[in-house]
């Protein structure tokens, strides 16, 4: 037997689920699905006797990994793989991949999605202000920091970006002003979109002194990770009563943002790549990535 399984605790459209098992099924593997589960067991014991693995923000730790005694692929259907303990993928010899760009414009749009929102003051009735003529600095300009240059271009705003591992000509060629450092984004940008992946590196790196350079009116839009923010953004709140944070990712001390009301906004659950598009895309690209590595050993798209 091949079990291949979808073990999303936050579902995928119910679109994207068929799609994923026709291509499954078709290939001659069997399907499994382990949806909304509540703890960590119920994951444990669905995949014992999996050969490969489709999920999302999950954690596939290093217990996972090991009660998975057949799994020879996880994938992570999405970007940021930060979930995936690369190490215990590698010790048990288990290929894990992503989907890069498969759901980027989703998250984008949501970027404006919360961004017009907040700066409507959440359709209150009182006056808000308009993105026209604003500028707004990328922090990273990869698949989603693309999608949000175009938008912000459609919009009629000036556009920054700021990425050490993309050249400037690149950037440039997309209509977009390319910085030299973090701090010029942060101090040019009255709106800064983050897209960077939580890595070691960037743990905590947007902090009190990087977030003070922004201009008046502030607003920082995260659609990235919550451990990118450092805890002191709260202090830098209660110091600047121009500032405002819109997250996709709930922090883990949002109830320390209580005294903010109006300046800030937290979806509940992270809702940047659930639509049933980027649902379809992610999914039937890492079910096609699954089908090509164990009948083929195609691994492009490898992270360990
Ligand atoms: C990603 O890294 O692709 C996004 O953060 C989406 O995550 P999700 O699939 O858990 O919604």
């Amino acid at each position: 037997m091949t079990k291949v399984l979808v073990a999303t605790e936050k579902p995928f459209a119910k679109a994207a689920v068929d799609q994923i098992k026709t291509i499954v099924e078709n290939a001659g593997f069997d399907f499994a699905l382990l949806e909304k589960y509540n703890d960590k067991s119920a994951l444990l014991e669905a995949v014992k006797d999996a050969t490969a693995m489709i999920v999302r923000s999950d954690d596939v730790n290093a217990d996972v990994v090991r009660a998975a005694k057949n799994l020879k692929i996880v994938v992570r259907a999405g970007a940021g793989y930060d979930n995936l303990d690369l190490d215990a993928c590698t010790a048990n010899n288990v290929v894990a991949m992503n989907t890069p760009g498969q759901n980027s414009n989703a998250v984008a749009e949501l970027v404006f999605g919360m961004l017009i929102s907040m700066v409507r003051n959440a359709y209150n009735g009182t006056a808000g202000t308009e993105l026209r003529g604003k500028k707004i600095g990328i922090h990273a300009y990869g698949n989603v920091g693309i999608y949000v240059a175009k938008i912000a271009k459609g919009m009629g705003m000036e556009v920054y970006a700021f990425d050490p591992f993309v050249s400037a000509d690149k950037i440039k060629a997309d209509g977009v002003t390319p910085l030299d450092t973090v701090e010029e984004l942060y101090s040019t940008c009255q709106y800064v979109s983050l897209h960077i992946p939580a890595t070691e590196k960037t743990k905590e790196s947007i902090n009190y002194a990087l977030l003070n350079r922004m201009p008046k009116g502030a607003v920082l839009i995260n659609t990235a990770r919550k451990e990118v923010i450092h805890a002191d953004i709260v202090k830098l709140m209660k110091d600047r009563s121009d500032f405002a944070y819109i997250s996709d990712i709930m922090p883990d001390n949002k109830d320390d943002f209580a005294p903010f009301e109006g300046r800030y906004f937290f979806t509940p659950k992270k809702m940047g790549a659930q639509t049933a598009e980027a649902n379809i895309n992610a999914g039937v690209a890492a079910a096609n990535q699954i089908v090509d590595y164990l009948k083929n050993g195609n691994t492009t798209y490898k992270v360990n």
